[in-house]
């Protein structure tokens, strides 16, 4: 099974570097590894160039094997899992960066309630969750409006509302009902391609006929909010991810026609992939303690 694993991400990434980084071993112990599996299988799975590596033609079909192996191995994991009861084991949950700031304190909650369970947490964009659901890698996943036809199943929980920052002192700041054409002058500081909030707000100024100027792109809401107080811009995010800026005053939201831009949170997992007792436990937690996170009551 192990070396199946690491079969698995080698040849995910096509690299024994980038493999043993995401497995948290070295690389020449990821090497040897596959070089055993090799001979144990008596066949090549990869072709070696200098320094590049890639699937052999027997590795290629050896991978679609191994996925299927991985995928009945958690399932197998899952069921022991539940046959233990939820009390103990282990999450593994994908969050889109802006969800971020209300999953952290939805899971300290959670974690209080069954200290047993232990977590992994990773915060990533929506391009790589998407990614990630592709390899049956996350338990649950909690993103944006999640792709239709890619066998995954979503439940959506809880409205995300984006809203254009800006400055308190901003010369906009007491204007209302602005245009999106008494925005032409601005510059804007916004996510990095592969968010969700980016393509959304992207999609809605190209309908409105904004061609908007982008002095930044930035890969963290918080960088994001640090820009537009410092004056490089207006930003356009989540109001999941501004509570405090806007309690303290250190920004404020622009009165925009359109704005806020609705989305919604849901929550994914891979069609499939078998909920174990403890992803189970945390989304019945999830849609009831959302309830206390909802922008509008
Ligand atoms: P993002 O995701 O953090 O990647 O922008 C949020 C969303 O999809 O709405």
């Amino acid at each position: 099974m192990r070396q199946i694993r690491i079969f698995d991400f080698v040849s995910r990434y096509q690299s024994h570097t980038q493999a043993a980084e995401k497995l948290h071993m070295t690389q020449p112990a990821v090497s040897m590894q596959m070089k055993q599996l090799e001979k144990n299988l008596d066949i090549i799975l990869f072709e070696r160039h200098g320094k590049t590596l890639s699937l052999s033609t027997a590795g290629i079909q050896l991978r679609k094997y191994s996925k299927e192996i991985l995928q009945s191995y958690n399932n197998m994991l899952d069921f022991v899992e539940k046959t233990k009861g939820f009390e103990t084991g282990h999450l593994v949950i994908s969050v889109a960066t802006t969800a971020n700031h209300f999953t952290t304190r939805i899971l300290a909650g959670f974690s209080k309630k069954y200290p047993d369970i232990t977590i992994s947490l990773d915060v990533t964009n929506r391009q790589h969750i998407l990614q990630q659901l592709e390899n049956y890698e996350p338990d649950l996943v909690i993103m944006g409006e999640p792709p239709k036809g890619h066998g995954l199943k979503s439940e959506r929980f809880m409205r995300n509302p984006i809203t254009i920052i800006a400055p308190p002192d901003h010369p906009l700041k007491n204007r209302k009902k602005l245009s999106i054409k008494n925005l032409e002058n601005e510059k804007f500081v916004i996510r990095e391609k592969g968010s969700g909030t980016r393509e959304a707000v992207s999609k809605h100024f190209i309908e409105s006929g904004l061609v908007r100027k982008t002095t930044f792109e930035m890969s963290s809401n918080e960088a994001i909010k640090h820009a537009v107080s410092a004056g490089f811009g207006l930003g356009v995010v989540s109001i999941h991810t501004i509570e405090l800026e806007l309690l303290n005053n250190h920004l404020i939201k622009l009165d925009v026609k359109g704005f806020p831009l609705l989305r919604h949170w849901h929550l994914v997992t891979r069609k499939g992939k078998a909920m174990s007792p403890v992803a189970e436990a945390f989304r019945n937690f999830l849609l009831e303690e959302a309830k206390n996170y909802e922008y509008f009551k």
